[in-house]
């Protein structure tokens, strides 16, 4: 017992990916080469322009003061031009927009401040660990729904929606990790299925910029054009590969945008002035360089399918996100920490094993495609070694 630690923390459970960490730096330690496919952090650099434009404004010595909580004006009209320019979606930058700091604090601190104690969330699982700690954080009964497929997802969730009230319904497509996509049609169900519960819905929209076919995900917003009942994170980490900038933003409805901005202003002084002047360049001039980093890893998502395939994995097919899906084949009994753990100390190479992302989960793994092609060819190489090992 941690004498410093509250009863919240104290009873969150042990992070599940702990132990293929530990076992990473212990093989970095003794000088092995890991091919790390288990952490989801892009490899590829930001935007030169966007780097050189940080450099000039950091230059500026009114830019080292305090900024605004909430984000500068241009990076908020920024991003409402963007949502207009790619999906046709009219917002008030002055009233539908926060800046956050990433996705992840943005969606943790929107819970915290739309949530009271004991309201029902609804979260996917499997899903990013987050989804799952973020309403607990925030005093939440968390509800955990199976997403392996669309339909499944949506069939349980009407189920749900007539056995509780619930607050809040926290989704996230296109989906980490099992890599599903929907449609503008299913978000329409959804916020029909908002109004009818009247809950509040939230769509993680992490992965808005990585696909590889001529359909661009849609957006939440879209279905609830009077914003009524929806908010989205957006974020910069990964369609522009700005991971360590720490730049997303809470959009949408505008009394929980409120809410938030409010907890905000309480908590922080907002994100480095140069970094948001920066983020601006990227959203207001930038819109091919998404393209160029959804084709980098569309490449090494053909290469590592057609390897785990012939292995006897069975692969979800998917057209975005920066991730390989792979249930495991029967011999490995559904293990797959046990999988991944082998899978490390045979053969060097770490993956994430799906029961990380909740039970259901267990009997999968995930790639993350942050390695080049080398290194990934390399890695699927190895990965026959495990499996001829046994
Ligand atoms: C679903 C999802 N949401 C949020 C994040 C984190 O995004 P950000 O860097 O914007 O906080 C990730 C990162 O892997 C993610 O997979």
């Amino acid at each position: 017992m941690n004498k410093y630690s509250n009863k919240l923390i104290e009873n969150f459970p042990d992070y599940l990916f702990n132990k293929i960490n530990e076992q990473k730096l212990n093989l970095r330690q003794i000088g092995e080469d890991i091919i790390d496919l288990g952490y989801g952090n892009p490899d590829i650099p930001s935007h030169e322009l966007v780097v050189q434009k940080l450099i000039e404004s950091a230059q500026i010595k009114k830019n080292h003061k305090y900024s605004v909580s909430k984000g500068i004006h241009g990076l908020r009209n920024a991003i409402s031009k963007k949502y207009l320019r790619e999906y046709g979606i009219n917002l008030d930058p002055g009233i539908n927009i926060v800046n956050t700091i990433g996705s992840k604090e943005g969606l943790t601190h929107l819970l915290m401040s739309v949530i009271n104690k004991g309201d029902n969330v609804i979260v996917q699982d499997p899903s990013y660990p987050i989804h799952h700690y973020a309403p607990l954080i925030a005093g939440a009964n968390v509800i955990k729904i199976e997403c392996l497929s669309i339909d499944g997802f949506m069939n349980n969730l009407k189920k749900s929606l007539k056995n509780e009230k619930v607050k809040v319904v926290l989704i996230s497509f296109p989906h980490n990790p099992t890599t599903l996509t929907v449609n503008q049609e299913f978000y329409d169900e959804l916020v029909e299925l908002a109004k009818i519960y009247n809950f509040l819905l939230i769509n993680d929209f992490a992965y808005s910029d990585i696909y590889f076919n001529e359909v661009k995900p849609p957006s939440l917003l879209k279905s609830d054009p009077e914003l009524e009942h929806c908010v989205e994170l957006y974020s910069l980490t990964k369609g522009y590969s700005m991971a360590g900038w720490r730049v997303g933003f809470a959009i949408g409805n505008e009394n929980a945008i409120t809410s938030l901005t409010k907890l905000k202003s309480y908590i922080d002084y907002g994100t480095f002035q140069p970094i948001q002047i920066a983020s601006t360049v990227a959203i207001n001039d930038l819109d091919d360089y998404p393209k160029e980093v959804s084709s980098i890893y569309s490449e090494r998502r053909l290469l590592a399918t057609e390897y785990l395939t012939k292995y006897g994995f069975e692969v979800q097919e998917s057209t975005a996100t920066m991730f390989v899906w792979a249930k495991l084949p029967k011999k490995y009994n559904n293990d797959s920490m046990k999988f991944s753990i082998d899978l490390l100390s045979k053969s060097n190479v770490a993956v994430s094993p799906g029961l990380g992302f909740g039970k259901f989960g267990e009997g999968y793994i995930r790639l993350a495609l942050v390695e080049n092609k080398q290194r990934i060819r390399q890695a699927m190489k190895n990965f026959v070694k495990t499996s001829n090992s046994d």
